[in-house]
């Protein structure tokens, strides 16, 4: 039986019921099928895709196109989902008109529920311009890691009370523009409680403590998928790095000593009286 699509309504009675929002990425068909039998609510197929996916350093190279062609792939995968399409460095930074073109293109070619994008008070004329164009938007502040450069690495935002006071700014600036839910990424669950407590959006954090509405992590962190590094707020629920790599050295050890393909169990025989047939006509 088909599945009602989840609203943004949806998300935010989850809220009002205290009701935790589990949000996966995910950036292909069958991981989304999977995140929406195992029951989350949101998908976000974030530009992280870069590194998980295309093994990029960063997420800055990724493009627009990229990003689509993953989106429609989730889409299809998670039909019931709420799909969050992430804009990549380079689709909203030149303007407010560059912004919401490229909003659109997400909702057009993949049919996703909202866009997220990355910053605060600086990007505040970017999320307005994408709400009066009708499109949902998730702010998403702190560890922005398109910002990455910026901020000196990967590093965890609002430690001292000056900067924690910033990462403030910037969830009062996402509220004021007209996003719909907030990001905090890479804060201490203090500054994250604060916010929480002051604005009225949902806010969902990723590695910014429990203190909110809900959580996001990687899909390729939580399944223990991604080898380059692992952030400290991530909890790894299994190891499938290791379970696909024991099988394929199994299936290297068994082409090699021809254990593997077994004749009786994994060919197609030819029909009974058949083989005699195409023997003799080989003969003539
Ligand atoms: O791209 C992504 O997965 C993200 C998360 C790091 C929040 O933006």
């Amino acid at each position: 039986m088909a599945r009602k699509r989840r609203s943004i309504y949806d998300l935010y009675q989850m809220k009002e019921k205290g009701e935790k929002i589990a949000w996966l990425t995910s950036y292909d068909f069958p991981t989304a099928q999977f995140a929406q039998e195992a029951g989350m609510e949101m998908i976000l197929v974030g530009d992280s895709l870069g590194m998980c996916v295309y093994g990029y350093d960063g997420t800055v190279p990724v493009t627009m196109e990229q990003c689509l062609v993953h989106c429609e792939a989730v889409r299809r995968g998670a039909p019931a989902c709420f799909v969050v399409g992430d804009m990549p460095f380079g689709s909203y930074q030149s303007s407010d008109e560059q912004a919401v073109d490229n909003a659109v293109r997400f909702l057009k070619a993949a049919d996703v529920d909202a866009v997220k994008l990355e910053g605060g008070v600086r990007v505040s004329s970017r999320i307005q311009a994408i709400t009066d164009a009708g499109i949902n938007v998730i702010g998403h502040i702190g560890l922005t890691p398109q910002s990455s450069g910026q901020l000196g690495g990967h590093k965890a935002q609002g430690r001292t009370a000056e900067t924690a006071k910033l990462v403030v700014d910037d969830a009062l600036a996402v509220q004021g523009a007209g996003a719909r839910m907030l990001l905090v990424e890479g804060v201490p669950p203090e500054v994250t409680r604060y916010i929480w407590e002051t604005l009225d959006i949902p806010v969902l954090s990723i590695g910014a403590g429990p203190h909110c509405d809900g959580q996001l992590l990687i899909v390729s962190d939580l399944i223990g998928q991604f080898q380059a590094f692992t952030p400290k707020f991530v909890k790894k629920y299994c190891n499938v790095a290791k379970v696909i790599t024991d099988a394929m050295k199994e299936y290297v050890s068994e082409v090699k000593s021809g254990v593997f393909p077994d004749e009786d169990k994994y060919c197609y025989h030819m029909i009974h009286g058949e083989e005699d047939k195409f023997k003799k006509l080989m003969e003539k």
